[in-house]
């Protein structure tokens, strides 16, 4: 089972929630760095076969050689790593519920996203984190503060502003 109230919180937040590609830059506050911090180590069972590790440095390196579909990702402060536990069967659902959960209560923070399972140097992911023998890094997502905040789902038209991811 998840925490009711972080349920409640992440289902909000899904309607607000977009993918962000462009950042300003600004640096992350501690205490929402450690408020996500609190969330890597899994949220729930079904996060079994899974573990994340926020990286307070390297984004650009990792995220920014790459042009891929969408263009590239620029001016993130930080970089959510997740990682599978290939010896669990489950392990990939296993990142998926992690990783949603933690870019979720990003977007509850008014920090943006963006889930990228290729795009990204795999080699200067593994040069800052150890990985276990039957550990794969199997996403990335950039966390910062939008660029420019855009208004999604049933925010768009109300006048907010978005700006929730
Ligand atoms: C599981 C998953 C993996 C993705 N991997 C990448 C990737 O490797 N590189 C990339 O540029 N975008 C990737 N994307 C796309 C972006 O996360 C995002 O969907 C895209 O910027 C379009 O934004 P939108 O989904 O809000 O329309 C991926 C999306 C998902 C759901």
């Amino acid at each position: 089972m998840i925490r009711e109230d972080l349920a409640y919180r992440w289902y909000q937040a899904i309607f607000s929630r977009y993918s962000v590609r462009a950042y300003d830059g600004r640096a992350v506050p501690r205490d929402m760095r450690d408020e996500l911090a609190q969330l890597t180590d899994g949220f729930s069972p079904m996060c079994n076969g899974a573990r994340a590790v926020l990286l307070e440095d390297g984004a650009e390196e990792i995220l920014c050689g790459f042009l891929g579909a969408f263009g590239r990702i620029r001016g993130a402060d930080m970089l959510l790593v997740l990682i599978g536990e290939a010896s669990y069967p489950n392990h990939e659902v296993a990142v998926g519920f992690l990783g949603e959960g933690i870019i979720l209560h990003a977007t509850s923070l008014g920090l943006g996203t963006c889930w990228v399972s290729g795009t990204y140097s795999r080699r200067a992911v593994e040069a800052r984190v150890k990985l276990g023998d039957s550990e794969k890094v199997m996403a990335v997502s950039p966390i910062g503060f939008a660029k420019r905040a855009q208004a999604r789902g049933r925010d768009r038209g109300r006048g907010k502003g978005g700006g929730s991811s």
